[in-house]
């Protein structure tokens, strides 16, 4: 936890395997002198098939998936002095199953299903994974772990119980690290086919769960910093709450955001976005 009422965080994700990119945008656009106070990774480590009917994805491939994924995490742990990541649709199910999986230094935190305090008042809290995406011709990506969006509902009802547990009172406010975000929202749509019209890969389980929390009284939801729809990258507001995407890695896409305390609110905002990338590639 920090104690300043300002930091400055980087989030990235969707980095599918692209280590050599991702070691790039480190070396050319950010400082070992200079970390950052906080490294949210919105998962995707990987590329494991896991969405795939037709496709086993084996015990072995699950064990060196973890092994890439703890490289990759030490990489951003020298930008950082926290790093918190969820998995993604494309990562192990050994690490939905035990968050504690992968054994890290303390710097690290895969953060799926769990809360934690990190500045005052402010707490993150993690759920990964995706649900089943449709355009107009019908269904595109299955869902993974979440093969139908019940599971979902009721792992979000539980990190629910958890906030509250953790709560600092009505003045309380969450991070949700997430894979995929809310359905219906700029960055959770794909526009990629002008035929069948928009992707839709957002959670409209998520989404009825972020309007439903708006009535908790012991806390109040900042942002929801997301990936998985890698064309849904920037920024968008459903309801009062900010939805951040940083886009995908292969991209050479992250987001730096600055995070202060409000001089006269008293409540910590986003006080400044910049979406850093290669944005016309795809
Ligand atoms: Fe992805
Ligand atoms: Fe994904």
């Amino acid at each position: 936890m920090i104690e300043k009422n300002q930091f400055k965080a980087l989030v990235l994700g969707d980095i599918h395997e692209n280590v050599n990119e991702l070691q790039e945008i480190f070396k050319k656009k950010f400082s070992l002198n200079n970390p950052f106070d906080f490294i949210f990774c919105t998962g995707d480590f990987l590329n494991l098939e896991n969405d795939k009917k037709d496709k086993i994805v084996t015990e072995e491939q699950i064990k060196k998936g973890e092994e890439q994924i703890s490289e990759m995490v030490d990489i951003l742990k020298k930008y950082s002095n926290k790093v918190f990541y969820v998995p993604g649709n494309h990562d192990p199910i050994s690490i939905y199953e035990n968050s504690e999986k992968i054994k890290h230094p303390q710097e690290i935190k895969n953060i799926h299903g769990k809360v934690e305090k990190i500045a005052p008042k402010l707490f993150i809290a993690g759920i990964g994974g995706s649900v089943d995406a449709y355009d107009k011709s019908g269904l595109l990506w299955n869902g993974f772990p979440y093969k139908d969006e019940q599971k979902l509902k009721s792992d979000l009802e539980n990190l629910e119980k958890l906030i509250e547990e953790n709560s600092d009172g009505f003045d309380t406010q969450v991070i949700i690290l997430s894979h995929t975000g809310p359905f219906g929202v700029g960055t959770t749509i794909s526009w990629r086919n002008e035929k069948n019209g928009p992707i839709q890969g957002g959670s409209l389980v998520l989404h009825e769960w972020l309007e439903s929390v708006r009535n908790n009284a012991k806390f109040e939801v900042l942002c929801n910093l997301h990936g998985h729809v890698h064309h849904g990258r920037g920024t968008s507001l459903f309801h009062n709450i900010t939805t951040v995407n940083p886009g995908a890695i292969y991209k050479k896409q992250a987001a730096l955001l600055n995070f202060s305390i409000h001089e006269t609110s008293k409540k910590w905002t986003i006080n400044s976005f910049e979406f850093c990338g290669d944005f016309f590639r795809f």
